[in-house]
């Protein structure tokens, strides 16, 4: 890995503190219910991973992959399911798990698709979110950190796939 193109933005722990807290919001939040959570793959494997290990009510996890169609994947605004759920979310209180939020085309099929299969509630949760460049009016309901508009990799965010084992959330410089 060239670590020369790679710049921290937030840190290992900073992550961990903010991860933490947002899993005692969510746990508050849905205190005697057993939400749903969806994690879009891949991503947000590492934020869920860790986020569910911090929180202290029962819960389920299931995983959604998307891809946008064709090759400039952030401008066409169509969105492929490439792996569906496998339990049905009708009646559940669903929580989307997602890494980022840049132009909202991505969280904003989601949740139209999740809504039309009746869940009792729709709620996201994003580590990262990039506000700057939206494209569709989109608000997740818990946000980990407001970021720039730089591309970023790490704790499972990548470029055409590297990147994302690293610890840190690092702005990446080609
Ligand atoms: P949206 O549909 O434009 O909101 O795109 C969201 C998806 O684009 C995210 O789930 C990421 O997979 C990807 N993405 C957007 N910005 C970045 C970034 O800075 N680094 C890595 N992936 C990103
Ligand atoms: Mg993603």
């Amino acid at each position: 890995m060239d670590r020369d193109t790679l710049k921290v933005l937030i840190s290992a722990e900073q992550i961990e503190e903010r991860v933490k807290e947002l899993a005692e919001d969510i746990s508050r939040d849905y205190k005697g219910k057993k939400p749903f959570l969806v994690g879009v793959l891949k991503g947000a494997v590492i934020f869920l991973s860790d986020l569910i290990r911090n929180m202290d009510i029962q819960l389920e996890v299931d995983f959604m992959a998307v891809s946008s169609y064709g090759a400039d994947t952030t401008s066409s605004g169509i969105v492929r399911i490439q792996k569906d759920l496998e339990q049905s979310v009708k009646g559940r209180d669903v929580l989307i798990v997602e890494d980022i939020v840049d132009t909202g085309l991505t969280l904003n099929y989601l949740c139209e698709n999740i809504n039309s299969q009746r869940p009792n509630s729709l709620r996201v949760v994003t580590l990262l979110d990039k506000p700057d460049r939206r494209k569709v009016k989109f608000e997740a309901d818990y946000c980990g950190f407001k970021i720039p508009d730089l591309f970023v990799v790490g704790y499972g965010l990548d470029f055409n796939e590297d990147y994302r084992q690293l610890n840190d959330i690092c702005i990446l410089n080609l």
